[in-house]
């Protein structure tokens, strides 16, 4: 080789190494399987005195005339908690050691660049589309109303947010778009199903940096909903198997789980002491200002269907004696402690709060929603929150929409905030309900899940991707989350 005239063959020294041949290949190196496949083949050519590297890999994305992205059906395993697959293929982290290349293609995805990012939201903003129009929540300044309902995925392994959901959120992030994220745990007790995420350790917050700093890279606004399920849980989701806690011990009936099929099984509730409450109000307002660390714009916290903080206030289910038991303030005594511990700890201008008092999601229902609903309202507006965030009356089962006479308007005309409906809307259905003044903003679950660029497609009045329930709650983290095609044109 080394008298050959061939160029390719000459000899050549990097470094402590001779090379004198190059290698290509496409296998992968993230699974013990493979890295024991690759032993001998190594030991083979170290036999034969070859200095071998194995090249890392990552395809990402990969750039055609049309600035088309492909994404591949990918995870990487990440050095530390930093992120896996920037959704912008131009900021590819560089920490990364791994690619597992999980399926075959099956998205694409077409990166935004810079200009045409500020092109489409003064577009937005010239829309005629209410829906697209602007919007001033006290300091944020929304570009448009359509907003991410908070969605459980089930995809956080053992309560930590996961890289795949950076590209989750990034996906549905516009410029001065407002997002909010599943439910999020407060606390050890607070769980009630499988790998859901939280905000009580110094893992889950660092956890999720990255995926806010996605979402604010790409300018969008991003609170996070925190929550306790209280009695909706079972004892194999609580500490040392202890029965999970409530306002009452009545116990929960095994209600059918969202796939149809399975029955969830409930433990029956612990009802929590007087002297204790304050202790779950701690974690809310440890959570809150873990949010804020982790980098979030804000919290929203979950006060409807169904859990903790819906537990203490309807009267079906809190049947309790003490101060936070039997009047309607009493009852809303526990949720309005939250906020005040919340609004303490990271500012009026930061919090939301949902509720939904028409619902009965998980055996909770109240027999006077509108008393309940117009009572919290006129309470919120003491604390000067930021926003009121409610469930419309006809979603009273989960997921499905019913014919009521029940209205939002009076809390609307009575919240002194910002108001954001959601349930069962439609394009059609949220832009009448800011023309008429029912809301300002619009809060989209089913749609957003599964049409990550929704505004986009509200102001096209493009046709949208149909969500597949089977999916809603598996934990791949690719199928039925990130892999919801984008418009052609948009993006
Ligand atoms: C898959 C799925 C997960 C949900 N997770 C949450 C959640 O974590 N927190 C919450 O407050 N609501 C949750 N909801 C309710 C949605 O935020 C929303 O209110 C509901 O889907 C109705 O709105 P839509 O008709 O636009 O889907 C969830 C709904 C779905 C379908």
């Amino acid at each position: 080789m080394v008298d050959s005239k061939v160029p390719l063959l000459t000899p050549y020294k990097m470094g402590r190494f001779n090379l004198s041949h190059r290698y290509q290949y496409t296998p992968g190196i993230w699974t013990k399987e493979q890295v024991e496949a690759w032993k001998p083949i190594v030991d083979a050519v170290h036999a034969k005195g070859g200095i071998f590297f194995c090249q890392i890999w990552h395809v990402g994305c990969v750039s055609n005339s049309a600035e088309r992205a492909i994404v591949l059906n990918s995870i990487l395993v990440t050095l530390g908690t930093q992120c896996f697959w920037c959704y912008d293929c131009n900021r590819l982290q560089q920490q990364y050691i791994m690619l597992v290349i999980h399926h075959e293609i099956t998205h694409c995805h077409r990166r935004v660049p810079e200009r045409e990012t500020e092109k489409a939201s003064e577009k937005m903003v010239d829309s005629k589309v209410p829906l697209l129009t602007p919007y001033k929540m006290g300091k944020f300044n929304l570009s448009h109303r359509v907003v991410l309902a908070p969605l459980t995925r089930q995809r956080s392994y053992n309560n930590v947010p996961q890289p795949h959901a950076i590209i989750y959120y990034s996906q549905r992030t516009t410029q001065g778009g407002f997002l909010i994220t599943e439910a999020t745990g407060v606390s050890d007790t607070a769980q009630g199903y499988p790998d859901t995420p939280g905000i009580w350790t110094k893992e889950q917050v660092e956890a999720w940096k990255p995926i806010v700093d996605a979402v604010h890279a790409k300018g969008g606004i991003f609170f996070c909903q925190i929550w306790h399920v209280g009695r909706v849980s079972n004892s194999g989701f609580q500490p040392n198997g202890q029965v999970p806690v409530s306002s009452t011990d009545q116990p929960l009936t095994p209600q059918i789980h969202a796939n149809g099929i399975d029955e969830d099984q409930f433990t029956p509730p612990r009802r929590l002491r007087t002297d204790e409450i304050s202790e779950v109000v701690k974690d809310f307002k440890i959570a809150a200002r873990n949010a804020i660390e982790a980098g979030f714009d804000g919290v929203e916290i979950h006060g409807a269907h169904g859990y903790l903080i819906d537990q203490f206030m309807k009267d079906q289910v809190n049947d309790r004696t003490d101060k936070y038991g039997g009047s309607l303030e009493n009852r809303c005594r526990f949720a309005l402690e939250v906020v005040e511990a919340v609004v303490n700890e990271v500012g009026t201008d930061r919090v939301g709060f949902r509720l939904s008092p028409f619902a009965n999601y998980m055996e909770s229902g109240d027999s006077n929603p509108k008393a309940l609903g117009l009572y919290m309202v006129e309470s919120l507006n003491k604390y000067g929150i930021l926003y009121c965030h409610m469930i419309e009356p006809r979603m009273k089962k989960l997921g499905e929409k019913c014919e009521t006479p029940d209205s939002l308007q009076p809390m609307k005309d009575a919240f002194k905030g910002t108001f954001m409906a959601a349930g069962g809307y439609n394009r059609e259905e949220g832009n009448k309900a800011l023309v008429n003044k029912h809301a300002d903003l619009v809060a989209y679950g089913r749609w957003f899940l599964a049409n990550p660029d929704l505004p986009r497609r509200f102001e096209l009045n493009a046709p949208l991707n149909k969500y597949n329930r089977d999916t809603f709650y598996i934990s791949d983290p690719i199928v039925g989350y990130v892999d919801y095609p984008f418009l052609e044109s948009s993006t």
